[in-house]
């Protein structure tokens, strides 16, 4: 088969096309012909050598893809060759094949296309995990999600709205912010030119929010502390503002606040596939009833990874870049 190799950390010129060995399938995994997959943040980091991936899983990159099943492990039950399906990966995505533990693979929900479905379960797994599972937000509560408009925030502020919360996001431009009121967000705020905490003091009368999804860490900590509301819930899944940070131990005391910070690629097979489940109960009812949908900047082949690499680092795009894997020649 094929798949984009990072012959040694770098820029995206490293990410190449290349014919490598087929991926063999163990008990209680399946083989997907990879149909599509997706750019999320962390390719990149991995492809600049600051990611490696986790004991046992492949390193082409790729966290998620959609696909029809190929072949069937030992021990598998519910899928057959020629299921229609979208999968959660600790990597490997960026092929024409991929082996995956059964659980966390489910069918394509209706209502997406087998492309929109390769750029689904990454975001959707991560935001249910956090967001719902973990944070517990509920209907009525208000949420915070930074960087609204990228893959991860175009998910979050859709179903948060879509259940109930009330939606505030941070982007860094009029454009992006536009993006996400049309997904359903009610508090737009410019970090280019505000400060989050004083707009969420003037959203909520002073309160707080609820639940924070952060992607910033450290650069971001202590004022996402000011901006909890009392038992708020601070979920940190990305470092892009460093790793480490001073909060103030009274303001989260006073508020009996929480902060949490999770990976999702690194979590146990058993843990991943209970989260995959969990989504797919709450999410694929949405998807059908046309209340969710994987918001799609651009499809390229996945011959393209590089230039695909470029849009995401420099923040050119809105939800998700997706690869077109099936379309790729010489398998
Ligand atoms: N822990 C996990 O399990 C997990 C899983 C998936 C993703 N993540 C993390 O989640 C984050 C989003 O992932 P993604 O793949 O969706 O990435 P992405 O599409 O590349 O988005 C990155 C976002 O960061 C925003 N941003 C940059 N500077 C900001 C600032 N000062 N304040 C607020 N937002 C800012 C950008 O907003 P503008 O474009 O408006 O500047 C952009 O929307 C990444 O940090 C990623 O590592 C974590």
């Amino acid at each position: 088969m094929r798949a984009i190799t990072i012959a040694e950390p770098g820029g995206p010129e490293r990410l190449v096309w290349a014919e490598v060995p087929d991926p063999a399938v163990g008990p209680g995994e399946v083989l997907i012909e990879v149909a599509a997959t997706a750019v999320n943040r962390a390719d990149i980091l991995q492809r600049m050598g600051f990611y490696t991936p986790p004991p046992g899983a492949s390193h082409y990159p790729g966290l998620e893809c959609s696909g029809r099943i190929a072949e069937v492990g030992a021990g598998v039950t519910g899928f057959v060759p020629g299921d229609e399906v979208c999968a959660l990966l600790a990597g490997g995505g960026y092929a024409q094949r991929v082996a995956v533990p059964a659980g966390q693979v489910a069918p394509l929900p209706k209502g997406l296309s087998m492309t929109e479905a390769g750029g689904l379960m990454e975001t959707v797994c991560t935001v249910w995990s956090n967001v719902f599972l973990l944070a517990g937000l509920s209907a009525g509560d208000t949420f915070l999600v930074h960087g609204g408009s990228s893959g991860i925030g175009t998910t979050a502020v859709q179903l948060a709205h879509q259940l109930g919360a009330r939606v505030v996001v941070t982007a860094g431009s009029a454009a992006k912010l536009q993006a996400c009121r049309d997904l359903g967000a009610d508090v737009l705020v410019n970090y280019r030119e505000e400060d989050f905490v004083e707009r969420v003091r003037e959203a909520t009368d002073g309160r707080g929010v609820d639940v924070i999804l952060d992607n910033m860490g450290a650069a971001y900590l202590d004022r996402n502390v000011q901006a909890l509301a009392v038992g708020g819930r601070l979920m940190i899944i990305g470092l892009q503002g460093g790793v480490k940070g001073e909060v103030n131990l009274g303001t989260l005391l006073t508020k009996r606040a929480s902060v949490t910070a999770t990976t999702l690629r690194a979590r146990p097979t058993e843990e991943k596939a209970e989260i995959v489940a969990a989504a797919r109960d709450a999410v694929w009812p949405l998807i059908e009833a046309g209340r969710f949908r994987v918001v799609v900047d651009r499809v390229l082949p996945v011959e393209a990874a590089a230039e695909a690499h470029r849009i995401v680092e420099d923040s050119g795009h809105v939800g998700k870049v997706l690869l077109d894997v099936a379309a790729a020649g010489g398998g």
